[in-house]
């Protein structure tokens, strides 16, 4: 029977099994705009009839919560604050529970895989959880897919098809409605174990989920969009939690050819966007980068865009001349040293310049040098000669 593991759960973790219930009234978030949402991600991979691989993981918003490790079989928690306010006891039959689904539900879909039309190799993917919307109100969902496309979900106290997923959907939600305790324990554990978990959860990672950490913001140019035009890159990076304005202005007025990148994630759980401008070469004068963010306390990060282009060009320039200037400069004292020491009657032979020594016998400069050298030698000689009359 598919899913008969959950059936356990009805003993192992009843609804209304948590002391902490009250704690959901204190809770309180500084931002009720940004739903937040607990998610448990289970992804099963099946070769064939009998292999598969299951990976399980749960999210809070953003930030990974809980994984499954595989070698052990139990549960990993990533956040100190990832046990919420759930009760070791609670836990442990938490659990319980996901160790039967895991080892069950490949198997039992294995099982139904000719019924329902499930070709190797294929994946399923379940989404669960509940989400905090402004008000305290709790919305829970649960969405599977075969092969990425939305299969079914439980709604309410049912399976229902998803809408355009076809007569394999209808076949399994038709199966799968048969079992009303399934469905009994998925609502349970949906409408009331989840929004107790997540309200427990907000609760416990708060400061965490509520850090503030203020952006960076630089300027630089991109690849030129056309002849005579500029592209200014405005870079915001590092900033905690993740809603943030950003905006091209010139004076007041807002930029409407401002284009944005993804917000994407550094590796420290702060977060980087990029917001583009293209402009004609002429056009950059008064030109400004506005950023807001919940971290500034109302005080905007305002960067202008410098004479037409930014320090890093400038810099790259500057490096490239330095280092010629050197390159020239260095040559030259190579040529005059090595004259030098040509010319000097007190070196010995070791001091003429390796690079002669090297050379192919017969080119013409090592010729010259040959001719060089005996002629310097016969005027050694004839020094020598002054000096001894
Ligand atoms: C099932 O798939 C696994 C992984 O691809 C493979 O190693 C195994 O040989 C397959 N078994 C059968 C019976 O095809
Ligand atoms: C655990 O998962 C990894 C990949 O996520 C897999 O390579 C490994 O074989 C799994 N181990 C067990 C014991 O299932």
């Amino acid at each position: 029977m598919l899913l008969l593991p959950l059936v356990l759960l009805a003993v192992l973790f009843p609804a209304g099994d948590n002391q902490d219930a009250s704690r959901t009234l204190e809770w309180h978030h500084s931002t009720p705009a940004e739903p937040l949402t607990f998610r448990i991600v289970h992804i099963t991979s099946f070769a064939n009839h009998s292999w598969a691989h299951t990976q399980l993981s749960a999210w809070l918003g953003e930030l990974q919560t809980h994984a499954w490790d595989n070698v052990s079989d139990t549960i990993r928690f990533e956040k100190p604050w990832s046990h919420g306010y759930f009760s070791k006891e609670q836990w442990k039959k938490l659990q319980a529970l996901f160790q039967l689904f895991i080892h069950g539900f490949p198997r039992e879909v294995q099982n139904f895989a000719s019924q329902f039309q499930f070709d190797y190799p294929f994946v399923l993917q379940i989404s669960s959880g509940c989400t905090m919307q402004p008000g305290k109100a709790y919305k829970s969902f649960l969405n599977g897919a075969y092969q990425g496309l939305d299969l079914l979900s439980f709604q309410g106290s049912s399976w229902e098809p998803a809408p355009g997923s076809g007569r394999r959907a209808q076949n399994v939600c038709r199966v799968l409605n048969q079992y009303l305790i399934i469905k009994e324990i998925v609502h349970s554990l949906l409408s009331d174990t989840c929004p107790r978990f997540l309200a427990g959860l907000l609760e416990a990672g708060k400061s965490e989920l509520e850090r503030q950490v203020k952006p960076e913001v630089w300027l630089s140019s991109g690849p030129s969009p056309g002849p005579g035009h500029l592209q200014l890159v405005c870079h915001v990076s590092g900033f905690h939690p993740k809603p943030v304005w950003v905006m091209w202005m010139r004076g007041d007025q807002e930029q409407a050819g401002t284009r944005y990148s993804d917000i994407l994630p550094n590796a420290d759980e702060t977060w980087y966007l990029r917001a583009t401008l293209d402009v004609a070469a002429g056009q950059t004068a008064g030109l400004s980068c506005r950023v807001k963010h919940s971290s500034l306390g109302g005080h905007d990060i305002v960067i202008h865009w410098a004479g037409g282009h930014s320090l890093l060009p400038t810099l790259m320039c500057l490096t490239v001349v330095v280092a010629l200037a050197m390159v020239i400069l260095q040559a030259c004292w190579r040529k005059q040293s090595s004259n030098k020491s040509v010319l000097s009657p007190y070196m010995p032979n070791s001091a003429f310049p390796m690079e002669a020594k090297a050379q192919d016998p017969k080119s013409p400069a090592h010729q010259l040098y040959l001719a060089q050298e005996s002629w310097i030698k016969a005027r050694i000689r004839m020094w020598k000669i002054s000096l001894n009359q």
